[in-house]
């Protein structure tokens, strides 16, 4: 350990302690986790089918970025800033919609083509010539994988989307992604807590026991979590054909018709592959979805996901995805309670941080992956907000 490291305020006990509490209301830090957390790692943005056609398009707000996925008139799916090149207005307003055969600025009317080239300025005479491609909209890093549309708003340290998630492209491949479709497009909700808050929760199965009936009843005695290595983590649980203390649960598992597009070891599986920072994709035999936390401050959080199905599904495919979604969607309830129970402690004086299980590994190997982008949260007691960066920026060098 070096000196810089050593001087700190750093418990011996950290790893079981996990992040100070400080890191859950720091405003200095929620800056260096936009950029070195969220902006340079790569973030879902939604899935091919739901951009189905040219001029479908999906926009999202995050981390002080608006980022637009469009599919142009030759079918490529591409990934721009929101920002019109005038004065920087959204080009689209709306969460999600078609444009027809180009993007029209509703600040003073700028036409972007598909491709994101400029087409045209209104009153065009009033500017000298535009280039089409130096006045085009800014292109994000994009990515597709097993349909899913990865972007990235700057560059980072993780290689290609393809080749971090390769160690779950066999399994994930099973399920067919690619060629799923929507059931109800891109939810949003907002949630009072910190960010992180909320993937401590989903990092652990320690408590779905005590705090997740529905889940322990169909998939407790199975369930387990492996650590994050490489910014991957996954969580594999298969349903119990004899449970059903619970309605949905009960119904689910008689209805589940035998999953024989899978192989028999995923046949009863619910799966969670986790992508650091802030996603995972989850599947079960009838779903794939996606759900990821953005901060929109240290105390509130925007959820964001999305569930597929498979494009052709029985009757009996269907009804078992609306049970399965019956039991995500109270499951979801509970864990946004159990978030604001454990941030509210962050801010109390009397909390000395967690105390975690052997079986919480997935939050302590998340909260090393985070440490490892920003050493600063090593530190113990709140550093100076004002220096913070640069506190972060020489821990950082030191342990280079
Ligand atoms: S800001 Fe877009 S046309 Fe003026
Ligand atoms: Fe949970």
């Amino acid at each position: 350990m070096n000196e810089i490291v050593r001087d700190l305020a750093i418990p011996n006990d950290w790893d079981r302690r996990g992040l100070p509490g400080w890191c859950y209301h720091s405003d200095a830090l929620l800056e260096l986790e936009k950029q070195h957390v969220f902006r340079e790692h790569w973030q879902i943005a939604c899935h091919v089918s739901d951009l189905p056609d040219a001029g479908d398009y999906i926009a999202m707000d995050v981390v002080g970025e608006r980022a637009l996925i469009l599919r142009d008139q030759d079918g490529t799916v591409r990934g721009f800033h929101n920002i019109c090149r005038h004065r920087g207005s959204r080009v689209v307003a709306d969460d999600q919609g078609t444009c027809r055969s180009a993007l029209v600025c509703p600040f003073h009317g700028w036409v972007y083509n598909l491709d994101g080239t400029l087409r045209g300025a209104a009153r065009p005479r009033s500017f000298p010539p535009l280039d089409k491609q130096e006045f085009g909209l800014i292109p994000l890093d994009l990515e597709i994988w097993l349909g899913f549309v990865f972007i990235r708003f700057a560059p980072g340290p993780q290689p290609s989307v393809e080749e971090v998630m390769r160690p779950f492209a066999d399994e994930l491949g099973e399920y067919r992604t690619t060629d799923m479709v929507p059931t109800g497009g891109v939810w949003t909700q907002k949630s009072p807590v910190n960010w992180k808050s909320v993937r401590d929760v989903d990092n652990e199965g320690y408590h779905v026991a005590m705090a997740h009936p529905a889940l322990q009843d169909l998939y407790g005695s199975s369930y387990y979590d492996e650590p994050f290595v490489g910014g991957l983590c996954r969580s594999f649980a298969t349903y119990n054909p004899h449970a059903g203390r619970r309605w949905s649960v009960r119904n689910y598992i008689a209805i589940a018709p035998d999953a024989v597009h899978l192989p028999a070891h995923l046949r009863k599986a619910w799966i969670y592959y986790g992508l650091f920072p802030n996603a995972v994709i989850a599947v079960t035999p009838e779903t794939v979805q996606f759900y990821q936390e953005f901060p929109l401050s240290t105390g509130e959080t925007l959820l964001r996901g999305g569930i597929y199905r498979y494009r052709e599904e029985t009757r009996q495919q269907r009804a078992a995805r609306y049970l399965a979604f019956r039991i995500d969607r109270d499951t979801q309830a509970e864990d946004v309670q159990l978030t604001i129970w454990s941030n509210e402690s962050m801010t109390s004086k009397a909390f000395g941080g967690f105390y975690l299980s052997d079986l919480e590994y997935g939050v302590r190997t998340h909260h090393d992956h985070l440490r490892a982008v920003l050493p600063v949260m090593n530190v113990g007691e709140a550093p100076d907000e004002a220096t913070m960066a640069g506190l972060n920026a020489q821990l950082r060098a030191a342990t280079a």
